[in-house]
């Protein structure tokens, strides 16, 4: 038996979730997958209720749970709560906590969705790279920050973007590894050109390349990077990057394929005594201005919770098993409103698209 925490937090996490415990609840009867789930609050829900993004008693159940189901957390109803308790508190609070150091964020162009693609259908075709960003350093997290007076009446403001080698180095790890079973091929990002921070990621990564020699490894500043990924993204493999610069470059990046509703993720900790903690959410956010409105595209979520089984509950057919579920229902022609593009589409609501992959599961 597997304990999930699911924590649908704010505005369209709360449908997308809803649709991916139907998926859970599915497999569970239908291939006995002995999941028992559990429902929380975070982000501005939990603040609503108790004051703060992440109770205590929620970060324990995340602690203990053999893995966390997120949807998305946010919205502007929060805007003026003071930092520390905003919704955004709660997931960095979560990744913090939990030290899932290792966000993998991979852009798969499916087929039928090309001609969602921003891009010339021959730049994007058969697109299938992987973002690994570091998720628990750097400016999100760096100290001293803050903004304060520095003469009567005049503000000035600091953020601090810092680095540790250990912190380099592991990240780098997660990524060649990743490498090895794809196409042994990593881009490391940064701005070494005028940032200290950059110089010795650098540097790491070049140290730890030398335990991976079967791997090429190639540096890229980020300004280029960004260009590049719109330039000709099928030059990559595996990019490996930054807090920050992984937070651009994966929304640049789900763009590729079409829709940010497409892109899951997995935020990884270390393997600990056989347990690595893992937190799996769709990269779109609590998009506040269709929520409760039935419109949004589940499909990020499902595919995180399909992450899900196959890093963390070593579940691997199964999770091949819901992505082609979900490669069916598009090729099929559904769309939800983000993908919808023509009308030889179907476009469906949020619970039907869930309606739709249980049916075909
Ligand atoms: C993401 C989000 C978060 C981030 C926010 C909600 C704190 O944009 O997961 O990419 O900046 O990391
Ligand atoms: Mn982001």
């Amino acid at each position: 038996m597997k304990k999930i925490l699911v924590l649908p937090g704010d505005g369209i996490g709360v449908e997308v979730a809803d649709q991916t415990i139907r998926v859970i609840d599915h497999l569970n009867t239908k291939n006995n997958l002995n999941i028992e789930y559990e429902k929380e609050l975070v982000g501005g829900a939990s603040y609503d209720v108790h004051g703060e993004a992440l109770t205590p008693a929620v970060l324990e159940k995340a602690k203990e749970a053999d893995a966390i189901l997120l949807g998305a957390v946010g919205g502007s109803k929060w805007d003026n709560v003071e930092r520390d308790k905003r919704p955004e508190a709660g997931l960095l609070g979560l990744r913090k906590e939990l030290e899932l150091f290792a966000n993998l964020r991979p852009a798969i162009v499916f087929d039928a969705l090309l001609s969602a693609s921003s891009l010339k259908e021959e730049i994007v075709k058969g697109l299938d790279i992987v973002i690994v960003r570091e998720l628990t350093g750097g400016v999100y997290f760096g100290q001293p920050r803050g903004i304060e007076e520095y003469e009567p009446g005049k503000q000035k403001a600091l953020d601090t973007q810092i680095y540790f080698d250990y912190e380099i180095d592991r990240i780098a790890r997660v990524a060649f590894d990743l490498a090895k079973k794809r196409n042994n091929k990593v881009t490391s990002v940064e701005k070494a050109n005028v940032m200290e921070t950059g110089v010795l990621w650098r540097q790491v990564v070049k140290k730890t390349h030398e335990d991976y020699s079967d791997i090429t490894l190639e540096n890229m500043l980020a300004d280029n990077c960004a260009m590049q990924l719109v330039r000709n993204p099928k030059q990559f493999d595996v990019l490996v990057t930054d807090n920050l610069f992984g937070d651009l470059l994966s929304d640049c990046a789900a763009m590729l394929t079409g829709s940010l509703g497409m892109l899951p993720s997995a935020s990884l900790g270390a393997e600990i005594d056989g347990k690595r903690n893992g937190l799996f959410e769709p990269v779109h956010g609590s998009a506040p201005d269709i929520a409760g409105e039935n419109k949004a595209n589940p499909i990020a979520t499902i595919l995180s919770f399909a992450m899900m089984l196959r890093y963390n509950l070593n579940q691997q057919d199964l999770a091949k098993n819901l992505e082609d579920v979900i490669q069916k229902v598009l090729n099929e022609g559904f769309r939800t409103a983000d993908l919808y593009s023509s009308d030889d589409q179907t476009l469906v609501s949020c619970s039907k698209m869930g309606d739709l992959i249980l049916e075909r599961l």
